[in-house]
């Protein structure tokens, strides 16, 4: 039997988070200061599967220069371009020559498991099912695809429906038989234009092909909103062991888990963790409260944030106080200097602003 392929999904517009998305990929929004991305490929390696090619749209070259040939991780990795974004089950069938008839794990690039994956995958190659789906009770079933089960059978899947029948939605991770190609192939574009992966499962149940259900207990979380980003960063900073290769001044108070990654400085300021202080970056002056990420090379001076995630570059002057935020790269945001003491603002499109 030949190994199981990865098959990760990185394309996408990411219309939900933007502006962020207008210049960066959803797939790399880091979570504790690494890409949302590298969590899956990790996983993915630590459950064995080391061969992954992964489908790229517009954003194509900056994931290629982010992951590279893969080696880092453990893996191989190959690129797919996918031109358009015309559903999860075209960008199997743009695989078709990739996968060569491997059976193979299909993982959404902006999902994140805590638990990771190597236990389904293991259960996969023991049973052996024509496809494996994840699937999770969650709140709001309707934003996903649904699934009906009867026993250990899953008996329908929906893609958002308005009125679900269960509330176990699909976990963006499944696991597939070459069988799935046909599938694929058979089925035609949903109301929203793509072709739905979720149909080409049903058109298998519908085939009496064998779909197995594994529901999941742990977290899992889509990352496609700020809010869900923020809960994912704050899940992932209580996981994190502390290290320290930054410096803190004497008068700096570090309570709790603070990271430290090399090269940043903390002057005169507290520092409530859990909280990761990125490469680079300078913290003068100020509070930085829990949950909170600042990648490499940010500068926070004389101001407060807590429960946010502040992108490379970015500059925060004598700002009090930031919460529940996200902010990208190369931003500049700092108190008025000229009166009269207004809002200025300069904010890209799609931004959202909330003022106290
Ligand atoms: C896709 C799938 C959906 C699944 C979801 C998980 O939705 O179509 O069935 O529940 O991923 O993240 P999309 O993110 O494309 O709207």
């Amino acid at each position: 039997m030949s190994a199981v392929k990865g098959l990760v999904l990185s394309g996408g517009k990411g219309t939900r988070l933007r502006p962020i998305t207008h210049t960066g990929a959803k797939q790399l929004v880091p979570i504790a200061n690494k890409p949302v991305l590298f969590y899956g490929l990790e996983a993915l390696v630590e459950a064995g599967v080391t061969e992954i090619g992964i489908v790229v749209g517009d954003t194509a070259s900056e994931i290629r220069e982010a992951v590279g040939d893969g080696s880092r991780f453990g893996a191989r990795v190959e690129y797919i371009p996918q031109l358009q974004p015309l559903g999860l089950a075209h960008a199997v069938q743009i695989a078709r020559d990739y996968l060569a008839g491997s059976d193979f794990v299909m993982y959404l690039g902006d999902n994140f498991i805590p638990g990771g994956i190597a236990g389904v995958v293991e259960q996969f190659r023991r049973e052996r099912p024509d496809a494996l789906i994840l699937l999770k009770q969650m709140p709001h079933p309707e934003r996903f695809g649904v699934a009906e089960l009867e026993g250990e059978r899953v008996v329908r899947l929906t893609e958002k429906p308005k009125k679900p029948r269960s509330d176990l939605v699909l976990v963006g991770v499944y696991l597939f038989q070459t069988g799935i190609l046909e599938a694929v192939d058979a089925i035609k574009p949903s109301a929203r234009g793509e072709l739905e992966i979720t149909d080409a499962i049903q058109w298998e149940i519908d085939h009496g092909r064998r779909v197995t259900p594994h529901v999941v207990t742990s977290r899992w979380i889509d990352t496609g909103k700020m809010d869900d980003l923020l809960e994912c960063n704050r899940v992932v900073l209580e996981m994190l062991p502390e290290f320290r290769d930054g410096k803190a001044s004497e008068d700096s108070k570090l309570l709790g888990k603070v990271i430290l990654e090399e090269g940043s400085e903390v002057i005169g300021s507290t520092i409530r963790g859990p909280a990761i202080i990125g490469a680079h970056t300078k913290v003068i002056d100020s509070f930085v409260g829990p949950f909170t990420a600042l990648y490499h090379h940010v500068l926070v001076e004389g101001s407060e944030i807590e429960h946010s995630i502040v992108l490379e570059n970015t500059s925060i002057r004598g700002v009090s106080k930031i919460e529940d935020s996200l902010i990208g790269r190369d931003v500049v945001i700092e108190k008025s200097q000229t009166r009269p003491r207004a809002h200025k603002l300069m904010l890209g499109d799609h931004s959202r602003v909330s003022l106290s």
